[in-house]
C-alpha cells in the first residue's frame, strides 16, 4: 500500500497515528508509519523534554508533534480572570454533579485546569515546537499563517487538520504541506461531515497538496477505500487508544469504557472543552443533555468550568461519570495489543482489500 507520500515523508506506509502518549508516537514511527504527539496540553518545557525522549526512541525516522490554535483565547494565562466569567447557574450545576455522584475535590488542577489555553501559553509552545528537532508540525483546531510559516522556515512539514471544505481553503491559502479531512466519526474534536462526503471534496479542493483521511478509519478496509476516495494515506486516533503502550495513561475506568463501546455507544457533546467532542457515553454526556442543564459554555471558558471536577473524577475514580474521546471505529477494538500488531494488522488487511479491489475490477473486465 506505498504511496507516492511515503517517499515524499520518509515512511514505509501511508498511516499517520496521533497519539498523546509518546510511547504510541514513538511505536507507530518504528513500525513504519508516522506518530504525531497530541501536545496542546503540555507546557514547554514538557514538550521539550517529550520530543526528546520521542527522538531517542525512533532515531531519524520522522515523527510529529500536534498543537490546538484556536483564534480567540484570553491573553494571559489567568485563570482567575476567566472564572470571573462563569456564571452562577453553571456552578451550580457542576455543585450539583458532586453531590449526586459524591466527588470529591481533587488534590490538584485537572488537565483542563492545569493552564489556561492562552496566547502566552501558546506563544511558549510554539516557540518549543519551532526549536525542536521533531520534523512534522500539525494544526488540529486553527492554522495561524504565521505559524505554517515559521515551522516551515524551520524545514518542518506542516499539516492543517480540516472537517470542511472553507477550513481547507484557508490552510491551503496558509502554505500547509498536508491536508488531513477529518469526518464526523472521528472521535475527539469533530465536524458534522462524515468521512465518506468529506474526503473526495477536500482531495478535489487540494490540488496538488496530499489529503490523508481521518474518522472511522479503523481496518485496512478503511485504507484502502481512503485510498479510492483519493486521500494518500490516514490519520488515526482511535485505533491506538486500546493498546498496551496507551493503557497506563488510562484510569480503569476509561479502559473499561473503551473496551466495552460500540459505535453507538460514542456520542458528540460540548460538555468536555465547550467544543463539540466525540467521547464514550456516560453520566457526564447524558447529565449536560438533560433539558435542565445549562448549555455548555464556550471555548476555553468550560475548561475553568469542568477541568476540576473530570480530573476529581478521574482520581476518585467515580465510574459513572468517566468517559474518555473516542471515535465510531471503537467498535473494532476490544482486547489490549501492542502497537505494532494493530499497525501489521492495517498493512496486511488494507493490501488484502486492496487485492480484492483489483479482483473484482478484473473479473468484471
Ligand atoms: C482522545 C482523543 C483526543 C484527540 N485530541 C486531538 C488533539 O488534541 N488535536 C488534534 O488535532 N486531534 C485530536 N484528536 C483527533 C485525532 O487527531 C484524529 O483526527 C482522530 O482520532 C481520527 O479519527 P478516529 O478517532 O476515528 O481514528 C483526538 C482524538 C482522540 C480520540
Amino acid at each position: 500500500m506505498k504511496t507516492e507520500l511515503c517517499e515524499r515523508f520518509g515512511i514505509d506506509v501511508p498511516i499517520f497515528g496521533f497519539s498523546h502518549a509518546v510511547e504510541v508516537v514513538a511505536a507507530v514511527t518504528n513500525a513504519g508509519g508516522y506518530g504525531v504527539y497530541g501536545a496542546t496540553r503540555r507546557l514547554a518545557a514538557e514538550i521539550t523534554d517529550e520530543v526528546a525522549q520521542i527522538r531517542a526512541a525512533v532515531g531519524d525516522r520522522p515523527f510529529g508533534l500536534d498543537l490546538v490554535i484556536p483564534n480567540k483565547v484570553p491573553e494571559r494565562n489567568d485563570r482567575a480572570e476567566l472564572e470571573k466569567q462563569v456564571p452562577d447557574v453553571h456552578r451550580s450545576f457542576i455543585e450539583s454533579l458532586e453531590s449526586k455522584y459524591a466527588v470529591p475535590k481533587p488534590s490538584e488542577p485537572g488537565m483542563r485546569t492545569r493552564f489556561i489555553r492562552s496566547e502566552e501559553i501558546q506563544d511558549q509552545q510554539i516557540e518549543a515546537v519551532a526549536a525542536s528537532d521533531v520534523n512534522m508540525v500539525a494544526l488540529g483546531i486553527g492554522c495561524p499563517p504565521a505559524v505554517v510559516e515559521l515551522m516551515k522556515s524551520r524545514g518542518k512539514t506542516t499539516v492543517a487538520l480540516v472537517g470542511q471544505e472553507r477550513h481547507a481553503a484557508r490552510a491551503l491559502e496558509a502554505g500547509v504541506d498536508l491536508l488531513v479531512a477529518q469526518g464526523y466519526d472521528a472521535g475527539g474534536h469533530t465536524g458534522e461531515v462524515g468521512t465518506f462526503s468529506l474526503v473526495p471534496r477536500i482531495v478535489d479542493l487540494a490540488g496538488d497538496v496530499p489529503v490523508l483521511a481521518a474518522g472511522g478509519v479503523a481496518t485496512g478496509r478503511h485504507i484502502a477505500a481512503a485510498l479510492a476516495l483519493g486521500a494518500q494515506g490516514v490519520w488515526i486516533g482511535t485505533a491506538f487508544l486500546v493498546t498496551e503502550e496507551y493503557a497506563p495513561h488510562l484510569s480503569p475506568g476509561e479502559l473499561d469504557s473503551l473496551l466495552h463501546a460500540q459505535a453507538t455507544d460514542t456520542v458528540i457533546s460540548r460538555a468536555e472543552s465547550g467544543k463539540p467532542f466525540r467521547q464514550t457515553r456516560s453520566a457526564w454526556s447524558e447529565e449536560w443533555a438533560m433539558p435542565d442543564a445549562p448549555k455548555p459554555l464556550s471555548h476555553p471558558l468550560h475548561d475553568v468550568l469542568v477541568g476540576d471536577i473530570l480530573g476529581a473524577i478521574i482520581e476518585h475514580d467515580i465510574r459513572p461519570l468517566q468517559h474518555y474521546g473516542a471515535g465510531q471505529g471503537i467498535g473494532w477494538f476490544d482486547h489490549l495489543r501492542p502497537v505494532s500488531e494493530v499497525m501489521a494488522e492495517l498493512v496486511r488487511d488494507g493490501d488484502a482489500a486492496l487485492g480484492k479491489a483489483a479482483r473484482l475490477r478484473g473479473a468484471a473486465a
